[in-house]
């Protein structure tokens, strides 16, 4: 049988294996790889590199020799010839079409003579709903309309490939490249042509004469050792011996005509290691208009903009930040673009647009810091190239960051132009471009600061968690499915009435927060409290991470305590009203805790925060949703809000826009857009043009949101409440193509206002991949100019610009008022909103005596400063004891202090009592790291576990290794303490296998956070270990039992003893006081307060100081649960039973994340050890 008959049975499904399986000649694939090698190298240079990659190639592929070979644009030739070819082209512009770009890799392969029709074309392509494989009898590049021509085949994203039918209707081998296709997270796959040969006496072979791919690049976390491997030269040319050998990690090319340059590569490397998200992409290296925006929408409307008014070809570069960055990342990224703007100078000057929209979370401070620090580094370069700069953003602490960007631009002699929320995000745009005056496009807009004034509130009223009696698990008849948004979804509990199907959030929802994010919380808690929301939105928390335990909260402007479950199975049972979960779990981490949180029957809504989940998992998230009913919101989302009722996370900002935006009552305008960033801007227009905002989901930027925006704008023509609906769509994906079909079928019939962002994608000459990962025309209709032109043709409201979007609302929402069908409501008075001390301090506007006063040690900053020098200094200098350098001393330099906040500190009375009382602070949570990072990372060592062994075994256990992380300290940012020592060691020490084992161990940590570095704690523990194994002064058993017994802690008890005399002279000097703890400092939590803030029933809490121990009688229903700090009394057995494991389960990561947990400031309190001696 040949095998053209095998394949024009295709796709029939035979039930018997056919008798001939088809065969595959060994893979012969030379690669001339120069991506090394710049085109302004030398051209001796490259010549070389030219000469060495062809040896290369030659000598790991003999067969070039003696075979006719072939490329897609070289035929048939022998290698001399190739080469040839190659010397001609390697490393120089060639144009295909419009667009020149560098060749720098070249594949060889043997020359395959064959007949036309043995041609064939495969393709393997991914939908949201499942892959989709596509198989034609022709192949080649003349094969046409393959989507007319091809069979196809539907595998749903829930089944497994159907590989028996396929391997016997279509290639007896197809198993391994299919399931291929899956495992190493490929998006898209196409083999053409794929030639089928007789071979006398055997089996037909197959073989891949051209294959293009794409590999989903957020799976690298999950396929990136599979794709190395796949690139090692093991696997390319079959050398053996070496198949465990790991090839270079998968490097993503730039596209053809941008070639990637080593500052994209910087960014992109940056971005890698950070949850927050950074971008860059260099359009045009000597254009005069350059960006530096946050937000990966608004990034794309600032672009919009630029081009719309004819400066497209003038625009340098595309790039957001975006997702809270730290101060440092920005200032490397920032440096980046003033380093690429400031090289060519242009005779017209140059334009930097510092935009960005109303942030939901990110700090304009703190981002603006970074940025101002670059300015500041670059101020010479930004003169002499007669740089302008327009600034326009808001968000948290935005007036901070304005006002230090406007101080910068009176000293810094370049002129700075400085904008807020009562600003057009893009209003800066024509201004910089000499086009306009600010404020000339946003209808309604105008300055409006708000003040921010401390103000007392009222009381609230508990809420009653109760118990759950059923098998909270969603079995599998429980939930038919349903599309995505569900209809109708049960009523809360807690609220005693239905809440219909459309109405996902009412004022009653409860939800619970997975993930230690105690600011989004408390956000969430402050909506509510302005919002007079009668019960506080967030039931728990869930931190997989350590154990059960209690955090402090504010609402209003007391302090109330909320529950943090260790799993997500205890804290559904105990707030079974609780039917919404926001998840900021990683994007790593995500798809398993969203699974769990599917089987729950009680939750109903989902929302994902995290960027950069992998597409599979996101499509197979989507279907189990759909089929437990569930609203999934997200992946790559702020979330949503709804004004009066409820808000997701950190969604809206910090409460002075919350107030703003008028988002503490409903207005009437429902909107639906991709962006978390855009949504808050579209909050204030919304605002400023209409009645307000009566609910907004930001469905999230990545290709397969969980929820799309029909599902969104369906609800909200269902909801009485909403009249006139919002859709800001984006180039890529065709889901607005379905909101234009529904409301051509009546299906949608409340007025529509939309806008589609990306119109300035085609006026790109290469591809441009946006800040979000759906933003990606991969069709003429996916752009934007097509979504919009198809939009206003069904009759939707769509302006011409997104500039005039405000007008067109105003006018639309007008035309509703006239109607009647909106009658405006009078407006209620505007809520006092409590402002957080730190923030009032850093606005300047509070001041309060010091209780504790210190002038031998400053742990705020950066470096740990003694008597005003970094410690860094102490060490470059020697100034040690005796001047004499060892890793003890180091030791005892490095734990003699750490600032006059930590507890032991404080007991500095006379000089025996503050010595001694402060020795009686060291344990567990005080010093305790140092021996417990060297036990963790000796121990992993000795068993012999690979570093990524041991990253993997502690999170599945869900523990946080000892000793690794940072809360300022990065990668980018390193710990010069660790630097020192570590240099130290190396110099000087015989061998540091646990230092290099917990180096690899940081390398694998930090690419998951830059800042999961070896701390000052884990470098010494493991120092210390290796110190005493290998400085051949002990034995090993010795070296064992010295750091079983505590010698570790014996040195910190020693440099921490200097420390403490240090405070009591330091204090005695000082002529201070006793030391007295101010009471504005004391949560005094009254029974009335927990139980108002959040319904815990009866208990009582004391404070008292005693070790934790648990004495009491049960029978009479009273409990004393006696802890450092606290004694609480519960008179209730059923608290008792939930509170008890609280209090006993605490371990030490718990014990650090109540502590962190407190300082509302922070961005985000994972558990990141501060260095030693830290509480
Ligand atoms: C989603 C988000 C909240 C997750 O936060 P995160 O800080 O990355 O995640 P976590 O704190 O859970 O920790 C990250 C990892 O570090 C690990 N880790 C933390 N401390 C550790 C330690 N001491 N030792 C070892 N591992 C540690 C955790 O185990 C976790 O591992 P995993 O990812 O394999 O689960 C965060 O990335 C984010 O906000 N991103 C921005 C999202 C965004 O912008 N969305 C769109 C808005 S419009």
């Amino acid at each position: 049988m040949s095998a053209k008959a095998y394949l024009l049975e295709a796709p029939t499904v035979a039930t018997t294996k056919p008798p001939v399986a088809f065969t595959q000649p060994a893979a012969r694939l030379a690669q001339v790889n120069l991506s090394h090698v710049n085109v302004s190298d030398s051209a001796e240079h490259i010549a070389d590199a030219v000469e060495a990659a062809l040896a290369r190639a030659e000598s790991l592929n003999p067969w070039l020799l003696t075979c006719k070979l072939s490329g897609l644009l070289l035929l048939n030739a022998d290698w001399a010839s190739v080469k040839e070819w190659i010397r001609e082209r390697a490393v120089k512009e060639v144009s295909v079409g419009s667009i020149s770009g560098v060749l720098k890799t070249f594949l060889v392969e043997p020359f395959v003579p064959h007949p036309q029709d043995v041609e064939y074309y495969v393709c393997i392509q991914s939908h949201r709903e499942g892959d989709e494989i596509l198989f034609t009898h022709e192949g080649g590049i003349d094969i046409g309309d393959v989507d007319a021509k091809a069979l196809r085949l539907a595998i749903p994203i829930d089944q497994q490939l159907p590989v028996d039918r396929i391997s016997q209707a279509l290639l007896a081998d197809i198993k391994s490249e299919t399931q291929l296709y899956v495992d190493l997270n490929f998006t898209y796959l196409e083999i053409n042509p794929l030639v089928v040969l007789e071979v006398e006496g055997s089996a037909p072979q197959v073989i891949y004469l051209d294959l293009a791919a794409k590999l989903d690049q957020t799976a690298e976390f999950e396929s990136g050792d599979k794709w190395a491997r796949a690139r090692s030269d093991a696997t390319l040319y079959g050398l053996s011996g070496k198949a465990a050998e790991v090839g270079p990690a998968m490097e993503f090319p730039a596209p053809f005509g941008r070639e990637l340059s080593k500052e994209e590569a910087y960014v992109a490397e940056l971005d890698a290691k950070t949850g927050a998200s950074l971008k860059l992409t260099i359009l045009n290296k000597n254009g005069r208009v350059w960006t530096m925006v946050a937000g990966g929408g608004a990034s794309v409307v600032y672009s919009d903009a630029i081009a719309a008014l004819g400066f497209a070809h003038e625009l340098a570069n595309y790039g957001e930040y975006s997702g809270a960055p730290s101060e440092t990342q920005t200032y490397e990224y920032a440096k980046t673009i003033l380093d690429l703007m400031t090289r060519t100078p242009h005779p017209d000057g140059k334009v930097l647009i510092i935009g960005g929209g109303i942030a939901n979370f990110t700090n304009v401070a703190t981002t603006f810091k970074g940025i101002i620090r670059a300015l500041k580094e670059y101020k010479q370069a930004l003169i002499a190239n007669n740089v302008r700069v327009f600034v326009r953003r808001a968000g948290p602490n935005w007036q901070e960051g304005l006002r230090a960007m406007r101080e910068l631009g009176e000293t810094l002699g370049v002129e700075i132009r400085v904008y807020g929320p009562e600003t057009h995000i893009t209003a800066i745009v024509p201004l910089a471009l000499g086009k306009a005056s600010a404020g000339a496009t946003g209808a309604g807009f105008k300055d409006q600061l708000v003040k921010q004034i401390p103000d007392s509130v009222a009381g609230s009223t508990p809420g009653t968690p109760g118990q759950m009696d059923v098998d909270p698990l969603r079995s599998a008849t429980s939930a038919a499915p349903t599309p995505a948004v569900p209809q109708p979804a049960p009523a809360p509990v807690a609220s005693g009435e239905a809440a219909p199907w459309y109405s996902p959030f009412t004022a009653n929802t409860r939800a619970i927060v997975y993930g230690m994010q105690p600011r989004a919380v408390q956000g969430m808690l402050d909506f509510d409290f302005i919002c007079k929301r009668k019960v506080p939105s967030v039931a728990c928390m869930v931190y997989p991470f350590g154990g059960n335990h209690v955090q402090k909260f504010y609402w209003g402007t007391q302090e109330t305590l909320l529950p943090v479950f260790a799993s997500l199975k205890e804290a559904v049972k105990r707030f079974p009203d609780a039917d919404v979960v926001v998840n900021f779990a990683s994007c790593r981490s995500v798809f398993e805790s969203t699974k769990e949180m599917l089987q729950y029957q009680q939750i109903r809504t989902v929302a994902i925060i995290a960027e950069g989940v992998p597409e599979r998992h996101t499509r197979k998230l989507i279907d189990l949703s759909q089929k437990a009913g569930v609203t999934l919101i997200g992946p790559a989302t702020v979330g949503g809000i709804k004004p009066g009722c409820f808000k997701i996370g950190n969604t809206g900002g910090m409460m002075d826009n919350i107030a703003s935006s008028k988002l503490y009552r409903p207005g009437s305008v429902a909107y639906v857009s991709k962006s978390g960033g855009m949504s808050n801007e579209l909050n204030n227009i919304v605002a400023r043009t209409t009645d307000g905002v009566y609910e907004g989901v930001a469905i999230g930027g990545d290709r397969y949101p969980g929820t799309t925006f029909l599902d969104h704008m369906l609800r909200y023509e269902a909801d009485p409440g909403c009249k006139m609906l919002l859709l800001l769509g984006e180039v890529g994906g065709v889901e607005e193509y379905k909101v234009a079909e529904a409301v051509r079928n009546k299906k949608i019939t409340k007025p529509v206002v939309a806008w589609c962002i990306g119109t300035c994608a085609g006026m790109f000459e290469t591809e441009v991949q946006f800040g979000h990962a759906g933003a990606l025309a991969n069709s003429d209709s996916e752009t934007a100019e097509a979504k919009n032109a198809a939009m206003r043709a069904a009759g939707i409201h769509v302006p011409d610009t997104f500039e005039a979007l405000p007008a067109l609302l105003n006018q639309v929402y007008s035309e509703l008022v006239q109607q009647a069908i909106i009658v405006p409501k009078p407006e209620p008075e505007a809520p006092k909103i409590p402002i957080d001390y730190a923030w009032a301090q850093e606005l300047g506007l509070v001041r309060k005596p010091a209780s504790f006063v210190s002038t031998i040690c400053d742990d705020r900053g950066q470096e740990l400063l003694y008597a005003g020098m970094r410690i860094s200094d102490v060490f470059k200098e020697d100034i040690g004891i005796g001047g004499v350098l060892s890793l003890p001393v180091m030791v005892l330099m490095l734990t003699a202090d750490h600032g006059p906040a930590v507890s032991g500190a404080h007991n500095t009375i006379d000089l025996i009592s503050s010595l001694c009382s402060g020795l009686l602070t060291i344990g567990d949570r005080f010093g305790g790291a140092l021996d417990g990072a060297a036990d963790l990372f000796s121990g992993a060592y000795d068993k012999g576990l690979t570093p990524r062994e041991f990253v993997d075994s502690m999170r599945k256990q869900n523990k946080l290794i000892l000793g690794i992380g940072h809360k300022i300290k990065s990668r980018t940012n390193p710990d010069l303490r660790v630097t020192i020592i570590t240099e130290f060691a190396r110099k000087n020490f015989p061998a540091t296998p646990t230092l290099d084992y917990a180096l690899a161990v940081e390398s694998i940590t930090t690419a998951k956070k830059d800042n999961l570095i070896l701390n000052v704690d884990g470098a010494i523990g493991v120092l210390f270990v290796d110190l005493l194994r290998h400085s051949g002064a002990f034995s090993r058993e010795e070296a064992e039992e010295y750091a079983r017994i505590g010698t570790l802690n014996g040195l910190f008890v020693l440099g921490r003893s200097i420390g403490f005399i240090g405070h009591y002279l330091d204090q005695k000097r000082l002529k201070q006081g006793l030391y007295r703890h101010p009471w504005d400092d004391i949560s005094y939590l009254n029974p009335a307060a927990v139980q108002g803030g959040m319904g815990w029933g009866t208990i009582r809490l004391f404070f008292a100081t005693c070790e934790l121990e648990l004495f009491g009688s049960a029978r009479m229903g009273v409990l004393f649960l006696a802890s450092e700090r606290e004694t609480i009394i519960v008179n209730d057995l059923e608290t008792i039973s939930s509170y008890v494991p609280f209090m006993s389960l605490q371990n030490d990561n718990t014990k650090n994340l109540i502590h962190e947990g407190s300082r509302r400031d922070e961005e985000n309190a994972s558990n990141c050890g501060e260095g030693v001696g830290d509480e």
